[in-house]
């Protein structure tokens, strides 16, 4: 049983919002691919700094805004930890993935691209690793090309080295699709880029929540991800950057925090991170996010990934048994996402009376409408597991599956 790779019950009892019911039944919440649910630690690290510690950061010689100081400075440390980054200079506070990869675009990508220069993104990838890039096209004109992938939802790293030249720039890809679960070897993608002298942006928003990320592994440029997806607040994330190039690269915005010393002729920029950090910080976001981190590193980040492939490859056996079901993205690797569609039914509908059943799942395009133009599908519905789940959950997910089709069909 999944359940004895980790101590469930004792993981599941930090969730305090999974004891309601919703519509007259036990919550099964399988949205964690939106947004995660939050366990007590986090919530708890954020009552007690509003409580206790609230004090903006930075300024203050008193001592609370040095102890407020300290703790966000401590969940930086935390983060390059958890990234295993070299150093926190390399550790950016952003708002999430979204404005991680816009950060890059603006600042990295205004600075080092040209007309005729090369992005290339995968298929697979969701619209805030596609949208930014399109944005400098249309303003400067680099070309932004696509890795497509196959119906399993594969890229090839073939097709990958045919399609990088001397014009490739940048490879953005993202290591966990949300949208079909699949993940990219990234490593060996980096290195493919990087042997034409390109760089690598890896969106990790999927990732980070499923399995432990080594940056210095992946060897990646940079890398984004969002604290709410991974059992922290929303509104927090993290911009992991080479300190090479952030020393190099033009702040965002600008603002307080982010300078050493302003006249009206002449502004010189503060040291790594805060020069990418204007203005007052989400310091209680950050303080969550400490814990979010910290929460699943006392459950293991192997224990968690190993714990929901099993749970992943129930929730798939039990989905194909029923007729009608077809799972979209059957990529040999992949984590805790399952995305499918039931033939002759719109996916609105059906998590429409999922609901009914007390269970949250996605029906939409997934932020990744060009995932849905490839599987010719015009949304899926999609159970994104966490360590919160079990196989209860996915029994009522295929029993409500069964109801819907029952009274749909
Ligand atoms: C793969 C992927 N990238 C980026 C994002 C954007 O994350 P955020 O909305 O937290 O900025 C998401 C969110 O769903 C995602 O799944």
């Amino acid at each position: 049983m999944a359940e004895t790779l980790l101590d469930f019950s004792q993981v599941r009892a930090q969730f305090p919002i999974l004891e309601q019911t919703e519509n007259g039944h036990p919550l099964v919440y399988l949205d964690g691919g939106a947004t995660s649910q939050k366990p007590l630690q986090v919530i708890e690290a954020i009552d007690t700094y509003y409580r206790k510690q609230n004090a903006n950061v930075h300024r203050g010689v008193y001592g609370l805004s040095e102890r407020a100081t300290e703790l966000y400075e401590g969940a930086r440390e935390i983060s390059r930890g958890f990234l295993n980054a070299r150093s926190t200079k390399e550790i950016v506070f952003v708002r999430g993935t979204t404005e991680a990869i816009n950060l890059v675009a603006h600042s990295w990508g205004r600075m080092n691209l040209q007309a005729g220069d090369e992005v290339i993104v995968t298929e697979m990838e969701h619209h805030s690793n596609i949208v930014p890039w399109q944005l400098l096209r249309d303003q400067l004109g680099i070309r932004l090309t696509v890795l497509r992938m196959n119906d399993l939802g594969e890229v090839c790293m073939n097709a990958l080295k045919g399609l990088v030249s001397e014009k490739t720039k940048l490879l953005a890809v993202t290591h966990m699709s949300n949208a079909l679960g699949t993940i990219n070897p990234v490593k060996e993608m980096a290195e493919i880029a990087h042997s034409v002298g390109a760089k690598v942006l890896v969106d990790g928003a999927q990732a980070t929540p499923h399995m432990q990320v080594d940056v210095q592994d992946l060897d990646c440029d940079f890398y984004a991800l969002s604290g709410h997806k991974m059992y922290g607040p929303t509104g927090i994330g993290v911009l992991y950057a080479k300190e090479a190039l952030l020393e190099v690269m033009p702040p965002y915005q600008g603002g307080g925090d982010m300078i050493y010393s302003v006249t009206f002729e002449k502004t010189e920029y503060n040291v790594l991170p805060y020069k990418f950090e204007a203005g007052t910080p989400n310091i209680a976001g950050a303080i969550g996010l400490g814990a979010a981190m910290q929460f699943m590193q006392s459950i293991g980040l192997d224990r968690i990934a190993a714990y929901e492939a099993e749970l992943l490859a129930y929730a798939t056996e039990r989905l194909k048994e029923i007729e009608g079901v077809r799972i979209i993205g059957e990529a040999e690797n992949k984590g805790g996402v399952i995305s499918f569609v039931l033939e002759g039914v719109h996916p609105h509908d059906m998590a429409t009376l999922m609901d009914q059943d007390g269970l949250a799942v996605r029906a939409s395009h997934h932020c990744a409408m060009p995932v849905m133009q490839h599987f010719k599908v015009p949304a899926t519905i999609r159970a994104s597991l966490g360590v919160y789940n079990n196989r209860e959950d996915i029994d009522r997910l295929v029993a409500s599956i069964l109801d819907a089709k029952e009274m749909l069909l």
